[in-house]
């Protein structure tokens, strides 16, 4: 199993995946450019060059990022594959600078693998809900908030 950066060919890979899991309710839709755009946020995750899973990282100010966007192909999951992804995404941030990591996930046995805990969403800065305006869900939110330290 090889971890990377994302490279702008693996933005339609990603799509598919996150878009098949969209479609049972178990991630929000992500639209192809909003992919392309935040592609340098991403570490992909490969097995003999074929495309297994993904997740992002994406900063929001000094010191706080989000892990969002989170897929493992069904046929590789629960390999340790996505807990992978997610050490290669805090070790990004911490080289950043980030000192805080939190996560809006409907998988929070996932995430407590991974060292996150419950988080009230009341003490995240309101600069995270930004990105909640564009959400289908955005008046009527049932995700849970997860953080955990790092560095
Ligand atoms: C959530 C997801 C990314 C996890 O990836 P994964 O590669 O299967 O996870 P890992 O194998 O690294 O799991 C690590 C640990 O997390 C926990 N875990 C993972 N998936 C779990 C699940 N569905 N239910 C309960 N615990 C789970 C387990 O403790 C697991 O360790 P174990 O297998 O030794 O028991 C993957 O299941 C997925 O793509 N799901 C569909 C999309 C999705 O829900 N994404 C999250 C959006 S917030």
């Amino acid at each position: 199993m090889e971890f990377r950066k994302a490279k702008t060919s693996d933005a339609e890979k990603i799509h598919a995946l996150v878009n098949e899991y969209a479609k049972q309710g178990l991630m929000l839709p992500r639209a192809v450019s909003q992919l392309y755009e935040n592609i340098r946020d991403f570490t992909v995750a490969e097995d003999q060059g074929r495309f297994v899973g993904a997740g992002a990282l994406h900063v929001f100010w000094e010191d706080l990022a989000e892990v969002r966007t989170m897929a493992v192909d069904p046929a590789y999951q629960r390999k340790g594959v996505g807990r992978q992804i997610v050490d290669h995404l805090l070790e990004d941030g911490a080289e950043l600078g980030i000192k805080k990591v939190f996560t809006l996930t409907y998988q929070p046995e996932f995430f407590a693998s991974c060292g996150f805990q419950l988080e009230d969403k009341n003490n995240m800065p309101q600069k995270v809900w930004t990105d909640c305006i564009n959400c289908p869900k955005f008046l009527n939110c049932d995700e849970i908030c997860m953080a955990r330290m790092i560095g």
